[in-house]
């Protein structure tokens, strides 16, 4: 019995935080938010974006060496499928108000697989927030290259290559070594 009230408790805390999170400052989030990947602006390695006409202060955050604290309504991509989107301070303290989004692009639109916070998982198993929130304090569960999150199996040029094959973005030329990071990458991943 009480198994079974913490669950439907639990239900209802995620109902509502589901339904809390279509709306905000940023207004209705869903699939439309989302596009081509490199038609958002380039800041380092990903790709940075603001739903409130802030994208100065997301850049500033962005470039910063020194970390700081996004701005709401901030958008970042690494990959055209993963996306991290900041909310309102105090939209959800665990999170430091970031939405967790995993995205289809494979036909060339976007749909919103999963989203959510701290309990969001990618497709293959791994918990966003888990790795996201190693990030130290000063770097808000951005991770980069070295601000201390488990790093993902991806080398740099992997992750280009990724980048330029959003199917949602006109076709680009791929070097000779993107194409090859590209196969390497198709024979270490488990067939979905
Ligand atoms: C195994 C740990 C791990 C998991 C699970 C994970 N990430 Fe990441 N993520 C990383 C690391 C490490 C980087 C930086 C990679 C790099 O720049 O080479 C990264 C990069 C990113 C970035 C670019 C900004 C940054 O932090 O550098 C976004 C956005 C992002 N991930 C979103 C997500 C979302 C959304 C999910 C879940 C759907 C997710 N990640 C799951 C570890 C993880």
């Amino acid at each position: 019995m009480y198994l079974r009230n913490l669950f439907l408790g639990v239900s209802i805390v995620l109902f509502f935080s589901m339904n809390a999170s279509a709306e905000d400052g940023s207004g209705t989030i869903d699939a439309s938010t989302f596009g081509c990947i490199s038609e958002m602006t380039r800041a380092g390695d990903f790709y940075v974006d603001n739903l409130q006409g802030n994208l100065a202060a997301t850049i500033a955050v962005a470039e910063s060496p020194t970390g700081g604290t996004y701005p709401p309504g901030s958008v970042i991509q690494l990959v055209p499928t993963e996306v991290m989107v900041k909310h309102e301070p105090g939209f959800n303290a665990a999170t430091r108000d970031w939405e967790f989004f995993e995205l289809d692009v494979a036909s060339g639109a976007t749909s919103i697989k999963t989203r959510g916070f701290a309990e969001t998982v990618n497709r293959f198993g791994g918990n966003c927030f888990a790795c996201h929130i190693q990030a130290r304090p000063e770097w808000d569960l951005i991770c980069g290259k070295d601000h201390g999150c488990d790093p993902i199996p991806l080398t740099p040029i992997m992750i280009i290559a990724i980048q330029k094959t959003d199917p949602r973005c006109a076709a680009v030329e791929l070097s000779a070594e993107e194409t090859d990071a590209l196969k390497a990458l198709a024979e270490a991943m488990p067939a979905q």
